[in-house]
């Protein structure tokens, strides 16, 4: 909890950074009087943070009527709730909103600064209590703190990336990914989306069996200023282990061009709609791919036990962290793994500089009958290559959180953020 009477240093710029420009807040005030929502509306127009929705002027609210019928639908992200006109009415109206609307921050506003008063708000569920005269810096500051936790809390309900780039052509990227991406959706019944970057010969959607669509992932990266949920579905293909995808182009169409920030929208909106996102990207340094990995949560580079493949590990890690790409996000897993190879694992890792994350053996006959029969669930009992991705699966599935549940704060950890 938050008052004028604790004198906190106002940090402007780090206030604003928290709450992303693009979307203000929205407010809805509750009785102010009139010099303060004359502040409110002064605030309002000068920063783009938050965005006035409702004005109300009596605490009328009847056990009947829906607070969303009252305060708006959707919920405004914040409710600035006066208290001088009537203290009790506005602690009943605080704790519907909490009870009804329990993602809407509260702010109690008031000229009385007794901690009674204080305590009383508090315990109907506000979360700041600001003094009159309203100070706007007082009041950015507690609307950064809703912006930064809308924002903690659309972070933790975002997919994790997954990108994997051969080493060189042909190191089995789209087997692996196809593969997995059928397990996580099928075995562990998570919402995975995977995209297939590919500008040509992009095989994803041939390696799960899916070969009739009309769209592809660039057309839908050129029209990110129109996408929304209906937009998404038509270019997605559903695989019948769960799997959705969005292949690259047939391959007989000149190379597209993504509009700048075109890559980094995209992957801002599937996120929010699936648990993971797995991506094939072609092998290379290019510009594009860069900016695909800068969004990712990992980056998988898929290598076999060749000399000029180990020898493109290096290069590639070394340009990524040259690039700010952490160390630990780049992750090397050695595919067609044989346990008596000429080269051995300790001179790979000594070669690359650095562990191999995962190994995937090898088992060519089963890897061609699973992609030519377009379902990798199927073999899962018969193919060391699939038992084995199964356990990756498994262990990205945990590490998400199946069923955990984040401790809860508690009103007062809330406070005393
Ligand atoms: N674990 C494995 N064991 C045996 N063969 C494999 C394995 N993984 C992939 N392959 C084989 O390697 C070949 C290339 O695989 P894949 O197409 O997945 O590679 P890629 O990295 O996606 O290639 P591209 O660079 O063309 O996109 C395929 O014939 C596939 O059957
Ligand atoms: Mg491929």
């Amino acid at each position: 909890m938050s008052s004028m009477t604790s004198k906190e240093p106002f940090q402007a710029s780090s206030s604003r950074e928290s709450i992303s420009p693009g979307e203000p807040l929205s407010l809805a005030s509750i009785c102010l009087d009139k010099e303060t929502w004359g502040i409110l509306k002064l605030f309002a127009d000068s920063t783009p943070v938050v965005r006035l929705q409702k004005h109300l002027s009596d605490y009328r609210l009847d056990d009947h009527e829906s607070v969303l019928e009252w305060v708006g639908d959707p919920a405004p992200d914040i409710c600035l709730l006066d208290f001088d006109g009537d203290r009790r009415s506005a602690a009943m109206v605080a704790e519907r909103i909490h009870a009804d609307a329990p993602d809407t921050a509260i702010f109690a506003v008031s000229s009385q600064s007794q901690p009674d008063f204080i305590i009383q708000a508090m315990r109907s569920g506000c979360s700041e209590y600001l003094l009159k005269p309203l100070d706007p810096e007082q009041l950015l500051n507690a609307v950064a703190r809703v912006g930064g936790r809308r924002r903690e809390k659309k972070d933790s309900d975002r997919a994790q990336v997954f990108a994997f780039i051969g080493a060189k052509g042909g190191c089995g990227v789209t087997t692996l990914v196809t593969q997995m991406g059928a397990l996580l959706a099928s075995t562990y019944g998570r919402k995975v989306l995977l995209l297939d970057l590919h500008h040509d010969f992009g095989d994803a959607a041939l390696y799960l069996g899916l070969t009739k669509y009309r769209y592809h992932f660039f057309e839908l990266a050129e029209n990110t200023d129109r996408l929304d949920a209906d937009l998404l579905q038509s270019f997605v293909l559903h695989h019948s282990s769960g799997l959705d995808l969005i292949p690259a182009p047939h391959g007989t169409e000149p190379t597209h061009q993504t509009p700048p920030g075109a890559l980094a929208h995209t992957l801002d909106f599937v996120r929010s709609r699936y648990e993971f996102i797995l991506v094939d990207l072609p092998p290379g340094l290019r510009d594009e791919n860069l900016e695909l990995i800068r969004h990712c949560d990992q980056v998988n580079v898929v290598t076999v036990a060749e000399v000029s493949a180990l020898r493109n590990v290096v290069r590639q890690t070394d340009y990524l962290t040259r690039k700010h790409i952490g160390a630990e996000r780049i992750k090397v897993v050695l595919n067609r793994h044989q346990k008596r190879a000429l080269i051995t694992e300790a001179q790979i890792e000594k070669s690359i500089g650095q562990k191999i994350f995962w190994k995937v053996p090898n088992q060519y006959v089963h890897v061609v009958k699973t992609i030519s029969g377009g379902d990798p669930v199927s073999q899962v009992s018969t193919s060391d290559v699939a038992k084995n991705l199964q356990d990756w699966a498994a262990a990205i599935g945990k590490k998400a959180g199946v069923g955990e549940k984040k401790e809860g704060r508690g009103l007062l950890g809330f406070w005393n953020r």
